[in-house]
């Protein structure tokens, strides 16, 4: 999802594998591995040492995007981390709103919410893959600043723009169909019978098209 040639930051690098790979794949012209722990960025720098990578990765203290000008990075990603913090980063970097930027987000957990508040604030998801690692399935979204392309359905903000052309999408949306359904159940036995029909409909609906694009 990351652009050939481009400037990265990964925000939240941890060990920094993601720039070190992408660098020494020849795929990025420099890359900044930000982290706002010093504990992980001495890992990522022992890393980037031991990669021989120095020229092309360096490492920088940050929270979010803070510390990170506009001129260094074409293409952000921020990849294993909370939905809500990833709201918090993208609302505290304004410059993020231009459109010859791409964000690159693999989130974790309120997956809805941030979808919802990315389409509010005018990103567009121009791509969405799944992968499946280890018997779990994630979503991994390019997006773009651009409030014109944003198509927001009822099923949008449960499985962006996936479809299900390939294995990984489709135990993604199994995922996704079996919390909406767990979810619903709890919402019925509280009584709150119209808000749980509504998202067993939603997970019906996902059901439906996973049997046409099949
Ligand atoms: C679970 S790791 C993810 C590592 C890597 N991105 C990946 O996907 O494998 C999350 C990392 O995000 C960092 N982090 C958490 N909040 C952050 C913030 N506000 N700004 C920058 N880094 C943050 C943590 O210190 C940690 O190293």
């Amino acid at each position: 999802m990351v652009r050939p040639n481009m400037a990265l930051a990964d925000i939240g690098t941890d060990h920094a594998y993601l720039p070190i790979w992408l660098a020494k794949q020849g795929l990025v012209s420099r890359a900044i591995a930000a982290d706002i722990r010093p504990g992980p960025l001495q890992s990522a720098q022992q890393n980037i040492r031991r990669y021989r990578v120095e020229e092309l990765v360096s490492t920088r203290l940050s929270n979010g995007l803070e510390e990170i000008f506009s001129v260094e990075a074409d293409d952000i990603v921020i990849a294993g981390m909370g939905g809500e913090m990833m709201i918090q980063i993208i609302e505290n970097a304004l410059w993020l709103r231009q459109k010859e930027k791409r964000l690159i987000l693999q989130p974790m957990t309120s997956i809805p919410e941030l979808r919802e508040y990315l389409a509010k604030r005018g990103f567009a998801v121009l791509r969405e893959q799944a992968v499946v690692e280890d018997g779990h399935a994630y979503s991994v979204m390019q997006l773009q600043y651009a409030p014109e392309k944003i198509i927001m359905d009822s099923l949008y903000p449960y499985i962006g723009k996936l479809d299900a052309a390939t294995e990984d999408n489709r135990e993604y949306m199994r995922k996704v169909i079996t919390q909406l359904e767990k979810k619903a159940g709890g919402l019925s036995i509280s009584g709150k019978l119209e808000e749980a029909a509504a998202l067993k409909n939603t997970a019906e609906k996902i059901r439906i098209k996973m049997e046409k694009e099949r």
